[in-house]
């Protein structure tokens, strides 16, 4: 299948700090899931990775002179900043930062940057101290408003042996970062409804019912949403996830508090995603005072009664006005897992159904990975080989915006190495 890198033109600067070493594993990164990398390096580098390896690893000859004929023949240096999806540069030290910042083009890298007008994306590597003094700091301040993007530095063990900030970041992230810079909003101008996390149930003022849903699916749909450009709204149930910057977090306890606070959002919604884990019933009464052993004796029954269905009635509402949100639903199956799937989807009256089998290793509630299938009404299913919550969130947020889009489910992504667990 044709991944997200495949055709892209990535450059990959590198300058000479001794993270240079790591430079051909990314660029073999890049190239393994189809990006064709151009490689330009400043004479400093060539001092820590040799020519050959980078000649070898990126199958194209290597640029570094700004005065070679033979070069700029083959490949202009206008040409080569100009033509790129991405400039990656990996690992940018102090000085080509300085140098950056102050628009100096003295060899073919920084000429190559000052003319480049497209992304550029800066994996910085250098000693902690170094990263952390002014004059760093202000080519970083400078270089940010100018629009570059920086990936890292990591913190880690460095290479003149201090534990430090100051490490190259991993291959991997650099690739994931400059895949969200390429990538097009994709659900700008969209609204996206999510619940997600457990409910609580109470019994009496100390006890209440709930299950072992964490919020982790729910929170990565959400990041995944708000990555894609969307307004975000994530009702949530008692989770211990982190807050997410820049969406609207309504926190509720209750299956009849989520419900309405669903009730008072789905209509500005495009899409409804339903990951929460709805409790689906609740005891009949609430006991306004601690249920007591001497009072119950031996046994205590708690009667409970059905909570709301908060999918099926957001279907239900948008049938009887005639328009309404995109609906997804979340089906947490064991055995059989997609005949139930589908059967859950035409009862409840959603448009796509994100089913997973509970049983198999991996999958399903408080893990961080996940083995999706999405059904849709058309009787179409996509599936992905288990990967992370993260990962599978962003998925999910591509298939919605293909269906709005009116492009249904026929594209099917692959999992990057990376993500995919064995
Ligand atoms: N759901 C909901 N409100 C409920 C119960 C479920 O919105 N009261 C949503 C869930 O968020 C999920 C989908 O419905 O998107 C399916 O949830 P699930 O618990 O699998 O469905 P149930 O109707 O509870 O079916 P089951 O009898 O299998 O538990």
């Amino acid at each position: 299948m044709v991944g997200f890198w495949h055709d892209k033109r990535v450059v990959v600067g590198i300058s000479g700090g001794i993270a240079a070493y790591k430079a051909p594993a990314l660029i073999r990164r890049f190239r393994e899931q189809g990006a064709e990398v151009t490689v330009v390096v400043t004479k400093a580098a060539l001092e820590f990775v040799t020519r050959l390896t980078l000649q070898t690893v990126s199958d194209r000859p290597i640029y570094d002179d700004l005065f070679s004929l033979s070069q700029e023949q083959d490949m202009g240096h206008i040409r080569l900043a100009q033509e790129a999806d991405l400039v990656v540069v990996a690992p940018a030290t102090a000085n080509l930062l300085a140098k950056m910042a102050n628009g100096l083009a003295d060899d073919l890298l920084s000429t190559l940057l000052l003319a480049r007008l497209g992304p550029v994306l800066v994996a910085p590597a250098m000693n902690g101290a170094m990263w952390r003094h002014p004059a760093t700091c202000r080519s970083v301040e400078t270089l940010k408003s100018d629009g570059i993007a920086f990936v890292g530095p990591g913190h880690g063990s460095l290479a003149c042996g201090d534990v430090d900030t100051g490490r190259l970041v991993d291959d991997t992230v650099i690739i994931e970062a400059g895949r969200r810079i390429l990538e097009p909003n994709i659900l700008a101008g969209r609204t996206v409804l999510i619940t997600a996390g457990p409910t609580r149930e109470a019994v009496d003022p100390v006890r209440y019912m709930t299950n072992r849903s964490s919020g982790k699916m729910g929170w990565a749909i959400a990041k995944a949403a708000v990555r894609a450009g969307a307004e975000v709204t994530l009702i949530h149930g008692p989770v211990s996830q982190p807050p997410i910057a820049g969406i609207q977090m309504i926190a509720v306890q209750s299956a009849e508090q989520m419900y309405h606070a669903v009730q008072d959002h789905w209509q500005v919604s495009d899409v409804a995603v339903f990951a929460a884990a709805v409790a689906d019933y609740r005891s009949k009464y609430q006991a306004t005072e601690k249920i007591k052993k001497e009072k119950k004796g031996n046994q205590l029954s708690v009667e409970m009664i059905q909570n709301p269905d908060i999918l099926a009635s957001v279907a239900q509402w948008r049938k009887e006005a005639g328009a309404g949100p995109l609906l997804m639903g979340f089906a947490a199956e064991t055995g059989q897992a997609l005949e139930k799937a589908q059967r859950k989807m035409v009862r409840k009256g959603c448009d796509l159904m994100v089913v997973n089998d509970v049983a198999e290793p991996g999958v399903g509630f408080d893990v961080d990975t996940n083995r999706v299938v999405v059904l849709d009404q058309a009787g179409r299913n996509l599936s992905w080989p288990l990967g992370t919550k993260n990962w599978i969130g962003t998925q999910l947020i591509n298939v919605v915006a293909r269906v709005l889009n009116g492009q249904g489910m026929d594209v099917m992504t692959e999992a990057p190495p990376d993500e995919r667990v064995k």
